[in-house]
């Protein structure tokens, strides 16, 4: 066995007993560190995206400091728009914008095929340059979004409350939204490919918003693509973890959908979502972010909810419900992680 297999963040992935709780957080890197707003004074967020060595810069400054069991690769869910042709901006403060959002057949005609490895290779390249620096200390995640989350943002031209010009092209124009889906599933699934290629050991799929549709529409119209997906990740040898939020009422469906491991957020007790779910399919949850500006105490005693929710079952991470706020200060994160690392289930 090498040892990469021995990782615990690896061995919970494949339900294997660990001797600590493995803990990472999404959006470890970005503007609650000092160290980040300080390159971001002199780069914009998408060239620190493109640029493999800043890339892998900002993947690197959270690990010492906070002691995480995990990196996950510094990009975005959002990168393979430029290349399929709708556009990408980042305004300040206003959220990612879609320039040329897909409205009808025509536009999604229109969109091209991607190539991976020359057009996103500048993600594979800060792969390679993170994993020199970390190999033997802990694994590196490469992540995408889910098809239903990348095409509500190429639909809406940017994120949204209500997603219904999403629900509309559904509904309206199933044919359409099929053929979107379709071919955002070719371009997930190679650009996964080509981060394990590069050197990710895990792979996470982000559903962000999916969880504002209902179980039937979850079934219909985004299960079989997320499927695909999934299904289509399983030859890389490396295990899946498939996110998403507010779908409490959704859990069993994602499990079908796929992925080794489901990540859940807090609008459900973590023991209550894994019963769902089964417990003997490895789980990543669930503490709300806003407890990370919460004083230390209140902050102590969710953690150890968790913790004792998840009862000593071998196959939980670590992490929160969802990514951390910009506000969040970075000795309350640092302390969840020794929380979660001096915890012992009896
Ligand atoms: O987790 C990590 O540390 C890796 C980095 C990461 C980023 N985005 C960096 C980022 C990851 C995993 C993502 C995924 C992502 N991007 C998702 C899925 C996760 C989630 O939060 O649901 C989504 C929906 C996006 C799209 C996106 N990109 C949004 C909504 C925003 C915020 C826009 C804003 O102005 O607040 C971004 C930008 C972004 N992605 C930032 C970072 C650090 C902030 C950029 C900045 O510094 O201004």
């Amino acid at each position: 066995m090498g040892e990469e297999t021995e990782f615990r963040f690896l061995r919970a992935c494949r339900g294997e007993t660990v001797d600590i709780t493995p803990v990472w957080f999404m959006r470890q890197a970005g503007r609650y560190m000092k160290a980040y707003r300080d390159l971001k004074e002199k780069h914009t967020f998408l060239e620190m995206c493109k640029t493999p060595e800043l890339a892998a810069e900002v993947t690197l400054q959270p690990l010492d400091a906070l002691g995480v069991d995990a990196a996950i690769i510094f990009a975005d869910i959002l990168l393979p728009l430029e290349p399929m042709g709708t556009g990408l901006e980042f305004t300040r403060g206003d959220g990612p914008v879609v320039p040329r959002p897909i409205k009808n057949k025509k536009d999604v005609d229109k969109l091209r095929p991607v190539n991976a490895e020359e057009q996103l290779g500048f993600v594979g390249d800060a792969i390679r340059i993170v994993r020199s620096e970390i190999s033997g200390k802990m694994p590196l995640i490469g992540f995408a979004a889910a098809p239903f989350t990348l095409c509500s943002y190429m639909v809406e031209g940017g994120k949204s409350r209500d997603f219904n010009a999403t629900k509309m092209m559904m509904y309206e124009f199933p044919d359409v939204w099929a053929t979107l889906m379709d071919k955002v599933c070719t371009v997930l699934v190679d650009y996964l490919a080509m981060q394990v290629k590069a050197g990710a050991q895990v792979l996470q799929v982000f559903d962000s918003w999916v969880g504002c549709l209902g179980p039937a529409d979850y079934t219909q119209y985004i299960l079989p693509y997320s499927k695909r997906v999934l299904d289509g990740l399983k030859g890389l040898g490396v295990p899946v973890i498939h996110f998403s939020t507010g779908t409490s009422t959704l859990l069993d469906r994602v499990r079908d959908a796929g992925g080794d491991v489901i990540s859940f957020d807090w609008r459900i007790h973590l023991d209550d979502a894994w019963e769902t779910i089964g417990f003997d399919k490895p789980i990543q949850g669930n503490l709300d972010p806003s407890i990370l500006m919460a004083p230390i105490p209140v902050i102590r005693e969710r953690v150890l909810d968790v913790l004792r929710r998840a009862g000593g079952r071998p196959g939980h991470i670590f992490n929160l419900g969802h990514g951390i706020f910009q506000h969040t200060p970075v000795d309350h994160v640092k302390a969840v992680v020794d929380m979660v690392h001096q915890y012992r289930h009896e």
